[in-house]
């Protein structure tokens, strides 16, 4: 891959498997500086070691995303270590949860609205200032198809992303003239994260291409945003879901 983001560093939330990690990778084999994020430190570990056998430079940090003292803690650490933070990508996030809305405890909505929202909340508030005050930044936040159209049975989930998403477009509106913007992306449905390859892909019925996305797919189109050629679009949620089926 060309040297596109050489020069800058990501961050990347949610990186140990699937979009995530499709993601890093690319900005790795880009020449970023990556700083990767997970709950998960041992997967998260593997990544890094990727990473580092494509000869890139990366920080790797066990963080809940939404414990908010941490996730400043991290972010400052990285900031010292690589000198700022150019692009966030907001990616971590619950949603392997099913239940229909009146069996569902508020529990489960508070713990999906403190990952997907908060999360996403607190490393865009960890950031923003330093790409402001450098006039450059560029934010991607990772939400779903479920934030569009509405999924049954994942009521929390679905609100969690519609948050996302209009969180996006307000954010954008504020920030476009300090050089930052910030896009989301919605996909639809992406092959299972617990296969390691990035390109993998199986059928589907929900599109009517007929098969799932694969996480560099996926990864590809936040590349995109993230990059120079992109510098034209804020504030939107791009869709990539294979021409779904509207269920
Ligand atoms: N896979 C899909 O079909 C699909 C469809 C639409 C949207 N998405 C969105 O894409 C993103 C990535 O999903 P995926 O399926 O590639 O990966 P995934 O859901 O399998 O993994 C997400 C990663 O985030 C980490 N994570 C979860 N909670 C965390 C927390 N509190 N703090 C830190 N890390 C945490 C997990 O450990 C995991 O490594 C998510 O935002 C998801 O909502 C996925």
């Amino acid at each position: 891959m060309e040297k596109k983001f050489d020069g800058k560093v990501a961050l990347v939330t949610g990186a140990a498997v699937g979009i995530g990690r499709a993601t890093a990778l690319l900005f790795a084999e880009g020449s970023a500086k990556t700083v990767i994020i997970d709950l998960n430190y041992e997967k998260l570990n593997k990544v890094k070691e990727e990473i580092e056998s494509l000869g890139g430079e990366v920080l790797a940090y066990e963080c809940d995303v939404s414990d908010e003292e941490k996730v400043y803690e991290v972010v400052k650490d990285a900031e010292e270590r690589f000198g700022k933070i150019d692009i966030l990508v907001n990616n971590a996030a619950l949603w392997k949860t099913f239940s229909k809305f009146n069996e569902t405890s508020t529990d489960v909505w508070r713990k999906f609205l403190d990952v997907n929202v908060m999360g996403t909340v607190y490393f865009t508030k960890a950031v923003i200032d330093g790409m402001i005050n450098r006039g450059f930044g560029r934010i991607i936040n990772v939400a779903s198809v479920a934030g569009v159209y509405g999924n049954g049975n994942m009521s929390f989930y679905s609100a969690s992303k519609g948050a996302v998403i209009s969180f996006t477009k307000a954010l954008a509106k504020e920030v476009i003239t300090n050089g930052v913007t910030v896009n989301s992306v919605s996909p639809g449905s992406v092959s299972s994260s617990a296969i390691d390859d990035i390109d993998h892909t199986a059928p589907s019925d929900l599109a009517h291409i007929g098969r799932t996305g694969s996480d560099r797919e996926n990864a590809e189109l936040i590349l995109f945003l993230a990059s120079d050629g992109a510098s034209y679009i804020s504030g939107e949620n791009v869709i990539i879901d294979g021409c779904r089926k509207k269920l």
